[in-house]
């Protein structure tokens, strides 16, 4: 898709580059890169290529779309980013929530996203049910990643995010980590992957999907091998997932 970018004014790009320092700061103080690349990923992935619906338009903040039970516990995030907010009134929530997720990625020790400004916040929520169902399989994951416009590369690249964090019972009713070193973002996610289930570690059956897809375990096998190749394709798939319907030339 070609992009088509807007401009935003010097005062607005100011407050980006601060904003991210601010960012920086907090995700750094908390240890909460985890839940806000997941408040990141849970906002975009709304996205509909066909309705032009949902996406990275900062609706996820309002009670109605918080409380999808997909959403469940991102109200944490959406707390702890207020105070960081408040102090950037220019910004719109769009671009500030897409800005947390491309620093809770930078901080943690992950490839650099380029980041584009410009989003506009929208008011209407996407409707229930459009992100995946972790006790799937991969035509699932197909279904719903495809309904964003993402490819099978893409759903690879994206799955390795669970390099960072853990699933909390009260959350999601799935408990801990899929890595020993959830607060760094490398390849380990992969490697553990295809090391087979551990004690203490993780794999939800939409992970597992990874393993047995002909298309999907190639990718999973190259990107346990290369971390360059995996931060290279998960940084393309990372900017793509937050500009889902931003800045499309028409
Ligand atoms: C492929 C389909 C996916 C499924 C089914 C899935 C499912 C889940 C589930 C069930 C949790 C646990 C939530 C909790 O209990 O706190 C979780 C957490 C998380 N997910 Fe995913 N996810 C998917 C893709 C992604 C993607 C694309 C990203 C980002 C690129 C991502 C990033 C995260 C992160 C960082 C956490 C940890 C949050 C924390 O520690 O608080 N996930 N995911």
């Amino acid at each position: 898709m070609v992009k088509c970018y807007p401009t935003v004014s010097e005062e607005y790009q100011k407050a980006v580059e601060k904003c991210k320092r601010k960012l920086r700061g907090l995700i750094a103080e908390k240890n909460c890169a985890p839940i806000m690349l997941r408040l990141a990923w849970h906002s975009a992935g709304t996205y509909d290529v066909k309705t032009k619906t949902g996406g990275p338009f900062g609706t996820i903040r309002h009670p109605n779309e918080l409380k999808h039970g997909a959403n469940n516990g991102l109200d944490i995030a959406v707390r702890l980013l207020e105070p960081i907010k408040e102090q950037f009134p220019i910004l719109s929530y769009a671009d500030f929530y897409q800005l947390a997720g491309v620093v809770a990625v930078e901080v943690t020790g992950g490839p650099d996203i380029p980041f584009h400004p410009g989003r506009q916040d929208k008011t209407e929520p996407p409707p229930e049910g459009r992100l995946p169902d972790a006790t799937k399989g991969s035509d699932h994951l197909r279904e719903v990643f495809g309904h964003m416009g993402l490819s099978d590369k893409d759903i690879v690249a994206l799955s390795g995010g669970h390099t960072l964090g853990r699933c909390h019972k009260e959350r999601s009713g799935f408990e801990g980590a899929w890595t020993n070193n959830p607060l760094i973002f490398d390849n380990s996610y992969f490697k553990e992957l295809l090391s087979g289930e551990k004690e203490g570690l993780l794999q939800l059956p939409s992970d597992k999907a990874l393993l047995e897809d002909p298309v999907f375990r190639p990718l999973v096998e190259k990107y346990a091998a290369d971390e360059d190749v995996f931060f290279a394709d998960y940084a393309e798939a990372h900017l793509k997932l937050s500009e889902l319907g931003f800045a499309d030339a028409e």
